[in-house]
């Protein structure tokens, strides 16, 4: 009964987005209408800059974070805790709040799997700040990070390896525009002048 509510909890507090509530407190154009019509944090910097994004970033990466960690402290079964990080990212990406359109969730999965270990959290950031100071493209660089993440997994945690493929596959599935631009070659890199990447 209590992992239920944490699942439901979960869902909601994922249906909170952070990026639209900020673009609102900042008076930045609609992040789901303008730039990569995507609620996150990248499409907050390409909109408004570093201090907006940074604030989405943190509060994406807590929603993940706060009901898996909960979960564990309360302390329900390993399998559940994978359902509970999952439901998180389901309430980013399918949101209740905003007629069920939400982002990509790389943030708020990475937040999911931080309560896994440091060792983790540290390989994660690692590989996403490789792939974006090499290419410059937040997307490669979330896709080669949720790609691996499933094998980081395994060595370090093989437990939670399941939930964490089901959240790559979802990922994956959520940037099929961007990897469609990527291949176009119409990808905006982060930093660069473009106002509109549909
Ligand atoms: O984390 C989101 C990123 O992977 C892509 O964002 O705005 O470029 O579609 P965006």
């Amino acid at each position: 009964m209590l992992a239920v509510l944490m699942l439901v909890l979960a869902y909601l507090l994922g249906s909170v987005s952070s990026a639209i509530l900020v673009s609102r407190l900042f008076k930045l154009p609609d992040p789901r209408s303008h730039g990569s019509n995507n609620p996150g944090a990248t499409n907050v910097y390409r909109l408004g800059g570093k201090l907006p994004a940074i604030l989405v970033l943190v509060f994406d990466i807590l929603k993940g974070t706060i009901p898996v960690w909960g979960a564990y402290f309360l302390e329900i079964e390993p399998l559940l805790l994978g359902l509970i990080g999952v439901a998180a990212c389901l309430g980013h990406m399918y949101p209740l709040f905003f007629s069920f359109k939400g982002g990509k969730a790389v943030a708020t999965a990475f937040g999911t799997l931080l309560p896994i270990g440091l060792s983790l959290g540290g390989l994660l950031i690692a590989t996403w700040l490789i792939i974006i100071a090499v290419t410059r493209y937040s997307s490669l660089a979330a896709l080669v990070t949720v790609s691996l993440a499933p094998l980081y997994t395994w060595l370090i945690k093989p437990l939670y390896t399941l939930p964490v493929t089901f959240l790559t596959l979802l990922i994956i599935f959520r940037h099929k525009e961007n990897i469609k631009r990527l291949f176009r070659g119409e990808e905006p890199q982060v930093g660069a002048k473009q106002d509109s990447a549909n």
